[in-house]
């Protein structure tokens, strides 16, 4: 589905990425791991085009992605779910979603009715504007906002974020549910427990460079490499 080779990405001149490869397969979720500061954000911003690299080739659905401007990616099918949530705060729940909307003719393209379905307490919150919901809320109402533009793959930066884990446990099913409709995803996190359940294949990224990949059974045997790049902090 996309493909990263040797990327590097600069902010004017602070090196951050420096010499990415990865990949998501098809239908696959691929989880990208660190503590702050290591690249995670840098790495979906680049993806994006919001930060593009400077050298390195980026693939998605086999076609060269690296010099196009955001717009262009996110319609060729990538949909973000940024750090952080961003919400439009001043405008209600059913706004949102629907400002949003792509490919409505597409018989199987997502609407409100389906995202309500997915997410029905956003249903009753329907007319709310989005600083009133709670956290959980709004990251519900941030990933129906990116199904609206009917993504083939999802970017999702650290979705569990300051949610309590009952929440995190409600987002973590419902990615699965989006894994069984074909969506391909990128998941970044901090939350390690989430990930590993969720994905097919884990990265580690440290200072820019990926240091370490593997299918999620291995790392969780290898416990100097948790301990190493993940540590306590990112097991609560
Ligand atoms: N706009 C910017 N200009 C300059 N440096 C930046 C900018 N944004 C991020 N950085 C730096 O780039 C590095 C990587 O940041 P990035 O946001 O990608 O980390 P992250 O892994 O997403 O961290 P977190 O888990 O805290 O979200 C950090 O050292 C950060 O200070
Ligand atoms: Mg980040």
């Amino acid at each position: 589905m996309i493909e990263l080779r040797d990327v590097h990405t600069y902010y004017a001149d602070s090196y951050i990425l420096q010499g990415i490869s990865l990949e998501v397969k098809e239908g696959s979720v691929a989880a990208l791991l660190g503590r702050n500061g290591m690249g995670k954000t840098t790495t979906i911003r680049t993806i994006i085009g919001f930060t593009p690299p400077r050298e390195g080739i980026i693939r998605f659905k086999e076609k060269e992605i690296q010099c196009l401007k955001p717009h262009k990616i996110a319609r060729m099918g990538i949909g973000l779910v940024p750090q952080g949530r961003q919400i439009f705060p001043s405008l209600s729940v059913y706004e949102n979603l629907t400002m949003a909307a792509r490919d409505m003719e597409r018989g199987d393209a997502w609407n409100i009715n389906k995202i309500y379905n997915l997410f029905p307490i956003l249903k009753t919150r329907t007319r709310i504007k989005g600083t009133l919901l709670s956290g959980g809320e709004q990251q519900m109402l941030t990933i129906g906002r990116a199904l609206m533009t009917n993504p083939a793959l999802l970017l999702m930066d650290e979705p569990s974020e300051g949610l309590a884990p009952i929440i995190v446990e409600e987002i973590g099913h419902i990615i699965g549910r989006l894994k069984e409709s074909g969506i391909s995803i990128l998941l970044v996190e901090q939350n390690i427990s989430m990930a590993l359940d969720l994905a097919d294949y884990v990265y580690i990224i440290s200072k820019g460079v990926i240091e370490y990949e593997s299918k999620p059974d291995d790392l969780i045997k290898n416990e100097e490499i948790v301990s190493n790049y993940l540590g306590v902090a990112g097991n609560e």
